[in-house]
């Protein structure tokens, strides 16, 4: 994440990078956002730094809850950037128009599927997003052509914690519309040859066939709700 003075905290991965797969316009000016599971907070401080009107960043597993994280991480940076987003501890089941408000631009970015009821979730944020869903999370079964979700028992997907569902692309638009976004459009999927090498480096780690790892992605997802 970079801070003032040139220093880029040495994090885990280029957030940087992944901005332009978010698909969203360069200015956000006069927008409000809401980041839910901010973490860190990069997104809700890159997104104020573009401009936009108000910015929540919200989470709790990682913040207060039982999670792999800490807040340090956020308030860190938010002291260092002088910045005005603003901050709730909220699991994303109780997200609410009571307890956040709604909000024109909702990022949800690597949170549902670590979600043991991802519908659920997917109602929560829908209740708080006003005009754009920006869902960002791992699909799986892409072959099949039917709607369908990967359940990954205990959340344990191939070595990684609290993964417990993919959704195929179908199943995805599926439930966003039954949660009342029936505009839907896939804005990102990773290379083939990135996904080549996640099936190969599975395969050689944990002894998944490559064919099954090449069944995954990870994408970005703008949802509108009708207007
Ligand atoms: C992989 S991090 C993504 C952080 C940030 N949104 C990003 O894309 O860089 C997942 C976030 O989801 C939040 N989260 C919310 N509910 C969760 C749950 N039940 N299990 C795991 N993480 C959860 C975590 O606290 C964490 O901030």
């Amino acid at each position: 994440m970079p801070l003032p003075y040139g220093i880029v905290t040495p994090g885990k991965e280029a957030c940087l990078s992944r901005w332009p797969r978010l698909g969203l316009p360069d200015r956000l000016d006069g927008k409000s956002v809401l980041d839910v599971g901010a973490w860190d907070g990069f997104f809700s401080f890159e997104a104020e730094r573009r401009g936009a009107s108000r910015v929540l960043a919200t989470d709790h597993f990682s913040w207060s809850g039982d999670g792999w994280g800490t807040k340090q991480g956020f308030e860190l940076a938010r002291r260092a950037l002088d910045s005005r987003v603003e901050e709730r501890d909220v699991d994303v089941l109780d997200l609410s128009e009571s307890t956040t408000g709604r909000f024109d631009i909702v990022l949800f970015l690597n949170v549902l599927y670590h979600l043991p009821n991802p519908l659920l979730g997917l109602e929560r944020v829908a209740t708080v997003t006003k005009e754009l869903l920006v869902l960002e999370t791992f699909v799986d079964l892409l072959d099949v052509p039917v709607p369908a979700a990967a359940y990954f028992p205990g959340g344990r997907m191939w070595g990684f914690e609290t993964t417990w569902w993919a959704p195929n692309l179908a199943a995805l638009e599926a439930m966003l519309a039954d949660v009342g976004f029936h505009h839907v459009e896939v804005k990102s999927r990773v290379s083939t040859r990135s996904r080549a090498a996640w099936a190969m480096w599975n395969e050689a780690k944990h002894g998944i066939p490559y064919e099954r790892g090449m069944q995954q992605d990870w994408v970005v997802i703008h949802a509108r709700k009708a207007s």
